[in-house]
């Protein structure tokens, strides 16, 4: 009777412990609107931008406002890449996971419900964009402060306001551009 006693308690306790792990888990998901809404990018968009980027098998592509997850999703199937996919919308990264799923790139890539803003972005040698103007504007100090000198920034629709682009592209009428971040 007390080892079974015993169990029982081990049991509640290892219970309680996922029970409240998991309510950790859900306070930290973010429960703001977007600051976009999601449209995505055109597959010929996309493989542009990874082109610009020059993204290979050793590179870790950041999406900051992923949608469906096409852009790390790409990078994975295509060149092999390491890819992080972050959402603040929870539709979305339902179908980034489908997504993840469908294409077999789950060894590569991640999906993250988190907002853009507080997520840091050292892990990341490539980023992809497809935000706002003044989103762009409103990261471009949190990329200077945390990304890797030589980290790829690319952007599909919007500059970054002062920040001139080394390389802009036009993609059956899309703009596209890219940056790299600077030696400290
Ligand atoms: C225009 S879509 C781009 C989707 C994808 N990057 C593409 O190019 O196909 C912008 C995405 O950003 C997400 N988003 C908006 N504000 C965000 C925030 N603060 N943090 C994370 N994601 C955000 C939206 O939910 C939406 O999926």
């Amino acid at each position: 009777m007390r080892n079974r006693n015993f169990a029982l308690a081990v049991t509640l306790a290892v219970v309680g412990l996922a029970g409240a792990t998991e309510a950790l888990a859900q306070a930290a998901a973010p429960s703001r609107r977007p600051d976009v809404i999601f449209m995505p990018t055109p597959e010929a968009v996309v493989e542009a931008m990874l082109q610009v980027a020059g993204v290979t098998k050793n590179d870790t592509v950041y999406d900051l406002g992923c949608g469906d997850g096409r852009i790390p999703v790409t990078a994975a199937k295509k060149y092999g890449a390491k890819g992080v996919c972050f959402d603040i919308d929870p539709e979305r990264i339902k179908e980034a996971n489908e997504n993840v799923t469908k294409n077999n790139v789950g060894h590569l890539v991640k999906v993250v419900h988190a907002d853009l803003f507080e997520q840091d972005l050292s892990g990341a040698s490539v980023i992809t964009l497809y935000l706002l103007p003044s989103l762009n504007v409103k990261l471009m100090p949190k990329l200077m402060k945390e990304c890797k000198p030589g980290t790829r920034i690319v952007s599909h629709a919007f500059d970054m306001g002062s920040w001139k682009p080394e390389k802009e592209l036009d993609v059956d009428g899309r703009k596209v551009y890219f940056w790299t971040i600077p030696k400290r």
